[in-house]
């Protein structure tokens, strides 16, 4: 045994006892030798031995009686089954991009980011916030950045609302999941179709009744919906995800007037709103709804970055107590110093400023990509431009599947998705005629020719 400090020496004596007793070389009840009798043994100092008997006493091993000295725990053989083994492969997930290029929707570009503005104002959240950061936050989020948002929201969404019914989340997938805690068991919820394929995902490993609903040239089948009674339909009015229609204003009537004959939601997922070419703003579905039958769910994964993990929603008054009796016991899952920083930025005019930047950028690199599409790839595409939002569509014309044109993309290092990921059905497309979902967002404007290059090898061979 090597004694270089008491610690080192502590250490080995109860990893040496604690062994001996799981091999079950002392018997139940057996007394182990006094502290000074084991360190005259071991030729170490009594406080070494006296660490280690406290440490097994404190895990259990061993028990004391007063003035009698300390004994085995009687133990239990632990079960080992021999068909039990570990499986689970060491594997590092792959920080390295798998992709060369991405025409990914659900990506940013954040390489205008404002990195020392948000630094210097998170150093004023650890100077100024600490009665914040130094305790649990509030379920619903700092009231700060709820005033801060519904300021937001009013401006940029034709929302009046209060910051009472703002409740702010780590993203729309969690904020969806405490919405339908909300709601009444087998509650039957309709999806857009195709749609976004990860709200379907989590609703069905709830156990949530899902009805997906076809879309017709105005977006969401409101004949379908009469049709089939959900307690909640989820809608992507401004901007529908994937195919890009806005809801013309007579769609949003119908619906609206038919969730409130039926005392039913509407969810409106207004997730990419904020980015528009060409045309003003489209109001939001909330702010034409005068019967509190809309839920609007927004993030900032689409203005800043996925990696926030900073969305909200805003509740009908009618949900509110509710909420917060159903939610006293959560812990709220978002950062708060994040929610701060981002609080400080808004109210700063630092949101809006780098809002308009990237506004500007987005459109420039739209209008570069869909450019260099039409010149390489001429007739064999249309492109499906709604003037919004960070993706468009493109029918294409592939003598390849679905699945075929997936794999070739992956082999050619482009990151690319088809309309088949977001259709309930998996696509047995035959016809020559595809639909990509193109995504410009994170692409750099310099790979554009490079990447159209790749998507007419993947597309025509
Ligand atoms: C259709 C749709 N809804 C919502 C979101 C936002 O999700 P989150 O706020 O969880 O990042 C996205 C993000 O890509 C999306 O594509």
């Amino acid at each position: 045994m090597q004694r270089d400090t008491e610690q080192y020496i502590y250490r080995e004596i109860y990893n040496r006892l604690k062994e001996d007793i799981l091999a079950f070389k002392y018997d139940s009840h057996e007394k182990l030798p006094s502290k000074r009798g084991m360190a005259e043994h071991l030729s170490v100092s009594v406080n070494s031995v006296k660490s280690a008997y406290e440490q097994l006493l404190a895990e259990g091993y061993i028990y004391t009686k007063e003035r009698k000295g300390y004994f085995i725990e009687p133990l239990d053989k632990l079960i080992i089954d021999p068909h039990a083994h570990i499986t689970l492969e060491a594997h590092e997930s792959n920080l390295e991009e798998a992709y060369d290029f991405s025409f990914s929707h659900m990506s940013t570009d954040i390489s205008e980011f404002p990195v020392d503005t948000w630094t210097k104002l998170m150093k004023r959240v650890f100077q100024n916030y600490d009665y914040y950061l130094s305790a649990i936050p509030h379920i619903k989020g700092p009231v700060e950045l709820r005033q801060s948002i519904a300021k937001l929201v009013s401006y940029q969404r034709g929302i009046q609302c209060h910051p009472e019914q703002i409740v702010i989340g780590s993203g729309t997938n969690t904020l969806l999941m405490k919405l339908i805690q909300l709601m009444e068991d087998d509650v039957k919820i309709a999806v857009e179709n195709p749609g976004y394929s990860r709200f379907r995902a989590l609703l069905k490993q709830t156990g949530t009744h899902i009805l997906p609903i076809e879309l017709d040239r105005k977006g969401i089948s409101i004949k379908q919906i009469k049709q089939l009674q959900p307690q909640a339909v989820i809608v992507t009015p401004s901007h529908q995800f994937p195919m890009g229609t806005i809801m013309p204003v007579s769609r949003r009537i119908d619906l609206l007037n038919w969730a409130s004959q039926n005392h039913s939601y509407i969810i409106e997922d207004d997730y990419d709103s904020e980015f528009k070419y060409e045309t003003d703003n489209i109001p939001s579905l909330f702010s034409f709804d005068k019967n509190e039958s809309v839920i609007y769910l927004g993030t900032f994964s689409k203005t800043l970055m996925p990696g926030l993990r900073i969305s909200y929603m805003i509740l009908p008054s009618t949900l509110i107590k509710k909420f917060e009796s159903q939610n006293h016991n959560m812990i709220p899952d978002f950062s708060m110093l994040n929610a701060l920083t981002l609080n400080l930025m808004i109210k700063e005019g630092h949101y809006e400023k780098y809002l308009k930047k990237m506004h500007q950028l987005y459109a420039k690199k739209r209008a570069y990509l869909i450019a260099e599409l039409n010149k390489v790839l001429k007739s064999d595409i249309t492109i499906k431009d709604t003037q919004a939002g960070l993706h468009f569509i493109v029918e294409a014309k592939s003598r390849y599947t679905y699945k075929e044109i997936e794999t070739r993309a992956r082999d050619q290092k482009l990151e690319l998705y088809t309309i088949n990921r977001f259709s309930v059905k998996a696509l047995q497309n035959n016809s020559e005629s595809k639909l990509l979902i193109i995504g410009f967002s994170k692409i750099q404007q310099q790979q554009v020719p490079e990447a159209v290059q790749r998507l007419k090898k993947v597309l025509l061979g």
